[in-house]
């Protein structure tokens, strides 16, 4: 037995030593270990000792078993490592991953969708300041000193003069003081209000604001124009009505509501947008002679919008930057 033990000790070693290839180790490996091996046989011929041998033999066969199978393991590292391991068992056949590609967001696209509308018609696009001053977000546009909507409750108020404007409106006066009639603009941007967040309403959201002012402007272009732009929006079945509504800045004015029906759930009317003709105290506020200039003008929340368009129902995932609602347009 202790013969047997040093003899195949010895060979191992020197097979293990010539071994060139994880192939010729695979055959190393049936020849000693595998369960017909050689070192088996050995734990085999071991069981027929005589009682008083096991002891030695069984502690010597258990040292020859582990010492093999470390010196195998060690081999098979080196010779792995060699012949570039772990690289080659990258499968070059397998897919490959995919980077996601960025989208624009959903307010953007419904603002771009917007525009495009609206520029088809021969409005340009002007762009005012988000700070506002009290002057050009309130007083030019007719609201009384004492009107609800000054309160602090609905405006974030920086100081006595400056806030954040409350709506697009004030770009309306901007650009009357600048381009003088005939003139057609659609001015989107952010807007800003301190009321309680919730599913419908947001600290902040967006509006486009549209106005048109010429020597002779007319409500029912002001009613054509809306009726066109709601039927490119929501496609020409969409179901729409205005309603009277009052505007400082606007006179007559109208809201116009959208019939919404979500899938399961009853039906009902959703303002989309204000209007109205401009306001001769606001045409003679910014020097437009309200005599020969007429003007209408309107503004719509793109939120609602896009929430009545793709059915959201939260306004607040549009800031939340959730990619599974990001994601899904
Ligand atoms: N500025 C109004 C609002 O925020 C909307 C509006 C714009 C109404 C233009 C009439 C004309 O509610």
């Amino acid at each position: 037995m202790d013969k047997k033990i040093t003899e195949i000790s010895e060979s191992f070693e020197k097979e293990l030593k010539s071994v060139s290839s994880l192939k010729d180790l695979e055959e190393v490996r049936i020849k000693y270990l595998s369960r017909k091996g050689l070192i088996p046989s050995l734990f085999d011929e071991f069981k027929t000792l005589p009682k008083e041998e096991k002891p030695k033999y069984g502690k010597l066969l258990n040292e020859l078993k582990n010492s093999v199978q470390e010196k195998f393991n060690a081999r098979k590292k080196e010779l792995e490592s060699a012949s570039g391991g772990e690289a080659k068992k990258i499968d070059l056949s397998l897919p490959g991953r995919r980077k996601k590609l960025g989208t624009k967001h959903i307010l953007t696209q419904t603002t771009e969708e917007i525009k495009s509308f609206f520029k088809g018609l021969g409005f340009s696009v002007y762009e005012g300041p988000e700070v506002e001053s009290d002057h050009y977000n309130f007083e030019m546009l007719n609201f009384p000193p004492d009107h609800p909507a000054r309160d602090m409750q609905d405006t974030f108020f920086i100081n006595e003069k400056f806030l954040l404007r409350t709506h697009t409106s004030p770009v309306q006066i901007r650009l009357m003081e600048k381009v003088k009639p005939p003139l057609r603009a659609i001015m989107p941007g952010r807007v800003f209000r301190n009321e309680a967040i919730s599913a419908k309403s947001y600290c902040l959201f967006h509006q486009v604001e549209g106005l048109y002012v010429d020597t002779d402007v007319t409500f029912a272009e002001l009613k054509g124009t809306l009726i066109q732009f709601a039927k490119h929006f929501f496609g020409k079945n969409v179901k729409y009505r205005f309603r009277p509504s009052f505007f400082p800045f606007t006179e007559p004015s109208a809201e116009v509501d959208i019939w919404w029906e979500p899938k399961g759930k009853e039906g009902r009317w959703l303002e989309i947008l204000g209007c109205g003709m401009v306001d001769p105290n606001v045409l003679n506020n910014v020097g437009i002679d309200s005599e020969n200039y007429t003007g209408y003008a309107f503004g719509m929340g793109i939120e609602r919008m896009a929430m009545l368009k793709y059915g959201i129902s939260d306004i607040r995932l549009f800031y939340d930057n959730d990619n599974r609602f990001l994601e899904q347009f």
